[in-house]
């Protein structure tokens, strides 16, 4: 695996095989894209794995992105383990790691940013203010960087796969997004890097998410269509558990991230709440 610290590197690494001449396609040489922030678990390598089936070439990029991190927030212990992280990509095969310092990325005098207006500020960017201008405009200098043909995303970040979606389409950018399904542990905690942080009392009262969703789902498999109804259920594990701090549990438009009355059609159930010190998300889909 070729590890690129720089963009230069990396450009050279994309360039290394090069487009048939007077191909505007990349055939044969579809090369895909699976950004992450490194601490790598099962979840991040089912994306490499499903890059590695429909691309010839797989990049990861690792690069822990303090502008999506507000100031109060875990960047600076953000879990890192970039030697276990090469030997994990290694072992599945993956052509090109790019792993940028900071300064690489933003260089000083660096003023210009990409936002999806409207749709960063819904769920997590409501409790994140900032958080999805940081995480759009890193991505969009990834695609410019790597220019992958395909890039993959996990569904456990749900809103960040629309808003990336959204932010393709809406500047043309030549990608072709993957969204892949939530990894999750046996007793259903959906796995996270930041899952490393929760002691053992907390790592079981984490399952308060999933277990609200599953109260979600109950609901609606009985019939009920009505969101305050449905919202209300999951509403109540929390109440249960008062020690999870409850940040919000919302039935939204995959699309619009809006807040919807009614499940007539597919509907997002997203849920952020805090053990301890630690945010964790989680989030099923309703297909009426
Ligand atoms: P990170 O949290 O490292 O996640 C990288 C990718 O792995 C994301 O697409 C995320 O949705 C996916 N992922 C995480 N946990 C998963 C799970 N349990 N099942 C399936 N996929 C999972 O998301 C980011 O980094 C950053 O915001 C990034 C896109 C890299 C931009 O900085």
């Amino acid at each position: 695996m070729k590890i690129c610290n720089t963009i230069d590197e990396m450009r050279a690494a994309r360039a290394s095989r090069p487009r048939p001449h007077g191909s505007l396609q990349s055939n044969g040489d579809v090369v895909g894209l699976v950004p992450t922030m490194g601490a790598l678990h099962q979840g991040h390598i089912s994306l490499v794995r499903a890059a590695r089936k429909e691309c010839d070439r797989v990049a990861v990029s690792l690069f822990v992105n303090p502008l999506q991190f507000g100031p109060s927030e875990d960047l600076a212990k953000y879990p890192r383990n970039f030697d276990r992280d090469c030997t994990l990509l290694e072992r599945e095969g993956v052509e090109v790691l790019f792993a940028p310092s900071v300064e690489e990325m933003y260089p000083a005098g660096a003023v210009t940013y990409v936002s999806a207006e409207g749709l960063s500020d819904r769920l997590c960017g409501r409790s994140r203010p900032g958080h999805f201008r940081g995480v759009t405009t890193v991505v969009a200098k990834l695609f410019n960087i790597v220019q992958p043909d395909l890039a993959f995303f996990g569904q456990k970040d749900a809103a960040q796969v629309t808003i990336i979606r959204r932010m393709v389409r809406d500047l043309n950018i030549p990608v072709r997004i993957v969204s892949c399904p939530i990894v999750r542990e046996p007793d259903g905690l959906a796995m996270s890097s930041r899952n490393a942080y929760l002691d053992s009392p907390q790592r079981k009262l984490a399952l308060a998410l999933y277990r609200s969703l599953m109260r979600v789902r109950e609901q609606f498999d009985q019939g009920e269509r009505k969101t305050v109804k449905l919202i209300e259920a999951g509403r109540r594990v929390f109440r249960e558990e008062p020690s999870v701090r409850l940040d919000y549990l919302e039935i939204v438009d995959p699309d619009a991230l809006d807040p919807i009355d009614e499940v007539s059609r597919a509907a997002l159930v997203a849920v952020a709440a805090f053990v301890g010190n630690t945010r964790l998300i989680d989030n099923i889909v309703l297909k009426p």
